[in-house]
């Protein structure tokens, strides 16, 4: 049951995106200029909890925008209405709803679903991860030189030795491809089918990779925080591959030439 009601919850938020999509749709600041958030978001998030309400009433959340309801229980859903607000709002059909579940803070089961380009991608613990219920694998490449790499950017600027930019300036003037693509769910996603040989990030927040995090480890890759250690999504960096590109990434990331 619960992990149906994972995958309609999913989908209840990603069918709110498509309806609003071509609509107009109020668009709002968080903090910073553009930290955004639309009147869709809160909607997707409406409509998933009242999905997860009608039968786990009992269970915590912690979502983006409406924050904690803490409630005494072994499992977490973790909730992301819509990752790619930026694109969302820009019309650019790159983002999802992503949904993460811990059970005894442990990442159990976790789903993102993008219905611009229909990609439902669910993982649970121990068992594997799949695209539309094929199973998926991360990629073979064996080095960050031949990778094809993707990252995100805080929406505040990150001063700091071995930051966002500096990390991104380094492996560019070795003509590595770093892509972009404003989702870092989708990003997880990726890596675990296999697109990207790796992801890395800064600065995220539990919900952008409560979900994709499981998806890269169940589809055979590594995630750790970026000084190479354990990853948990409460951690804000982090560094997702193959496995095989890991270390010389993290390497790079914390320094070290390419
Ligand atoms: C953002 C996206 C983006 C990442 C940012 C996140 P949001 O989430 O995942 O790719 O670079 O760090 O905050 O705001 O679109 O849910
Ligand atoms: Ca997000
Ligand atoms: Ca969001």
């Amino acid at each position: 049951m619960l992990k149906e009601t994972l995958i309609k919850a999913v989908e209840t938020g990603a069918a709110i995106m498509k309806e609003y999509f071509d609509q107009s749709f109020i668009i709002s600041n968080k903090e910073g200029i553009n930290n955004l958030v639309t009147e869709v978001d809160h909607k997707s998030e409406e409509a998933i909890f009242k999905v997860i309400k009608e039968q786990f009433p009992e269970h915590y959340i912690l979502s983006e925008e409406a924050g904690e309801i803490i409630q005494d229980s072994n499992y977490k859903w973790i909730i992301d209405p819509i990752d790619g607000t930026v694109n969302y709002a820009n019309r650019i059909p790159i983002c999802c709803v992503s949904i993460g579940i811990e059970k005894d803070g442990k990442m159990i089961l976790g789903a993102v679903y993008n219905p611009f380009i229909g990609e439902l991608f669910f993982a649970e613990k121990g068992k594997g991860a799949t695209l539309n219920n094929k199973t998926i694998h991360v990629s073979n490449k064996a080095d960050v030189k031949t990778s094809c790499l993707v990252t995100g950017f805080p929406y505040t600027y990150l001063d700091e030795a071995n930051g966002p930019l500096q990390v991104f300036d380094k492996l560019i003037r070795k003509g590595v491809p770093v892509r972009r693509l404003g989702s870092a769910a989708i990003d997880l996603c990726w890596v675990a089918m296999g697109r990207f040989d790796g992801f890395y990030e800064h600065q995220l927040q539990a919900w952008d990779s409560a979900a994709g995090f499981l998806m890269v480890e169940e589809a055979g890759g590594k995630v750790t925080d970026l000084t190479g250690k354990y990853y948990n999504p409460y951690q804000h960096g982090i560094i997702a591959t193959n496995g095989k590109i890991h270390d010389e990434l993290l390497n790079v990331i914390n320094g070290g030439n390419l």
